[in-house]
């Protein structure tokens, strides 16, 4: 089944069924805390909470759309069978209209009998401390004969408000095998019950309110291109008839170059063609950086001088049937791309030459190659140093310009700590996990961001690829060992330069006083494992920890991961 297929069926199904078919949104969403559309559901939040009426602007409860969407969060997983950062976003949703019964029935038949796929298995959300189990979920799937329905939690079938408030509540996921047999989520549907006066992020620390919502919601999302490779029995999204003539005007070279092109330039034109231009800030930073790591990869392979306008065209002709706007912003997308080339084109060449000659590549110089000629870090690194550092780099940048303390940075250096047993035990194991991760991946290893809690750790770090399951075992290892070894948690009171002067952990940045708190935690002997600038509290003996253990760990952005981690 094509694509264009895919989209008909499911926009007539739900059509059928009582849907008002609603156009997407554009990419740059009204909301101003948030960069991009994400969902289908975002331009629909006022429906969900009832400051607009359904009825009144769709002569319907309930609506059906195919969303433009963004995603970055991913960007480094580009490249893979299932990852791309632009996406379509197929989607039914109900504002008072239908609930649970209605809303699987509707996903399975649309899977099984429209499409005349296998559903792999489902999930379905197991409970948390404030909302409970959902059972009427997994008996609805049964009844359908879907026997493996496995149960999750908050991270993963929850959804949380895009932006700053909004909607939320439970999930059901649905996964189908590809043509390599792997189980690949394809479908989410959302059980919207409560609104969140937070963020995703607040209400997954537990400090965001949530309040049951007037009237029950339903939101769902299925990604096209992941359909399609199901539907198409390929193996990655790339081989859909969604990538494939994209794929064929780039020359051959290593796929996953060849990918990252692809995807590059098809959310570069997407983003042309919905306003953004190439800046330093917000989503035209994005689109720059996009267009750049795209632009270099094509240079360094000598793609041809004339410039990508074949690959923007075949980008323009797969889409254009849905989206009109591409082809009559066709000369502009391709002006705009040239521009930019341009600009970029005569310095990054001079950088790529000094690049050659340099004798040794480290964090300094692929400093001043970025500053001065443009050069991008990850070509920099793919080129010429596999080893290099993205904290190191980072560094550099650092001493250029003060980068903004991010909301969650620092949680406990600024008087902010909490006295909870359970969160000072996490936030002795956040020292001891800091070290670890030095020990295992290099100093240069930099903490970007922290946030504790009473049931779980959380660390942002520098690093930019996802660890191996052999690596985040090795880092439980090496953490418990250390509870075991039972080390003291010493407070030591210094002036700043003599705690910078013996090399003590200290948030990027993060700003500091003249007289600093620094933990150590040590052995009896004196030998120190870790030294972080703190302000506590602690416990005074690692052994109080118990079992450290890792639950996640995930992309935050390009270069930066995240480990969630707590205390059995
Ligand atoms: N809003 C839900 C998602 O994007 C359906 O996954």
């Amino acid at each position: 089944m094509q694509s264009y297929e895919l989209r008909q069926k499911f926009l007539g199904f739900f059509e059928k069924h009582g849907h008002k078919i609603v156009p997407s949104s554009s990419l740059l969403p009204t909301d101003p805390s948030v960069l991009f559309t994400t969902a289908g559901m975002q331009q629909f939040k006022p429906y969900y909470t009832g400051e607009a009426d359904a009825m009144a602007d769709f002569g319907s409860l309930n609506t059906v759309s195919i969303q433009k969407s963004m995603r970055t969060s991913d960007i480094d997983e580009v490249g893979d069978d299932t990852h791309d950062t632009f996406f379509e976003m197929l989607g039914n949703f109900s504002f008072g209209g239908y609930w649970k019964k209605e809303a699987i029935e509707y996903a399975h038949e649309f899977i099984t009998k429209i499409v005349g796929l296998e559903i792999s298995y489902v999930t379905v959300f197991k409970g948390s401390d404030v909302v409970p189990k959902d059972k009427e979920s997994k008996e609805i799937w049964k009844s359908l004969g879907i026997s493996d329905v496995r149960e999750e939690g908050m991270e993963d079938v929850f959804w949380g408000p895009t932006g700053s408030n909004g909607p939320c509540g439970p999930t059901t996921e649905i996964y189908c095998k590809n043509a390599n047999g792997k189980d690949v989520e394809i479908w989410n549907i959302v059980f919207n019950e409560f609104f969140c006066d937070g963020s995703r992020e607040q209400l997954l620390e537990g400090i965001a309110k949530f309040t049951p919502l007037g009237k029950k919601g339903i939101d769902t999302g299925m990604g096209l291109e992941r359909l399609a490779m199901i539907a198409q029995k390929t193996s990655n999204i790339f081989d859909t008839d969604l990538f494939s003539p994209i794929m064929r005007t780039i020359p051959d070279v290593e796929l996953r170059i060849k990918r990252i092109i692809a995807d590059h330039f098809r959310s570069s034109v997407f983003l042309i063609s919905d306003g953004v231009l190439p800046s330093n800030k917000d989503q035209g930073y994005i689109l720059r950086r996009l267009l750049r790591r795209a632009m270099t990869y094509a240079k360094i392979n000598g793609f041809p001088k004339e410039g990508p306008a074949d690959l923007i065209h075949a980008i323009i002709d797969v889409y254009k049937a849905q989206y009109r706007e591409l082809d009559s912003n066709r000369m502009k997308i391709i002006d705009m791309v040239y521009e930019e080339r341009e600009k970029f084109g005569a310095t990054v060449e001079k950088g790529l030459k000094e690049l050659e000659k340099m004798q040794k590549i480290d964090a300094k110089n692929a400093f001043f190659l970025y500053q001065t000629f443009g050069v991008p870090f990850d070509i920099i690194k793919e080129l010429r140093a596999k080893d290099l550092n993205q904290g190191a780099f980072e560094d550099e940048l650092k001493k250029h310009q003060e980068l903004s303390r991010t909301a969650s940075a620092g949680m406990f250096k600024g008087g902010l700590a909490d006295h909870d047993p359970k969160t000072i035990k996490l936030h002795t194991a956040h020292h001891l996990l800091l070290a670890v991760l030095g020990e295992l991946f290099g100093k240069t290893v930099k903490q970007k961001g922290s946030n504790i809690n009473q049931e779980r750790l959380r660390i942002d770090f520098s690093f930019d690829r996802k660890l191996t399951d052999e690596e985040k075992k090795k880092i439980e290892a090496r953490v418990n060992e250390k509870i075991q070894e039972g080390l003291l948690v010493v407070k030591r009171e210094m002036p700043k330069e003599e705690a910078e002067k013996i090399g003590a952990e200290m948030e990027f940045g993060v700003k500091y006083g003249n007289t600093v708190l620094v933990y150590f935690i040590e052995d009896k002997k004196g030998n120190v494992f870790s030294k972080e600038f703190c302000g506590g509290p602690h416990v005074s003996n690692t052994s109080e920890l118990g079992k450290f253990k890792i639950m996640k760990e995930e992309a935050v952005s390009a270069g930066v991961r995240r480990i969630k981690a707590t205390l059995e």
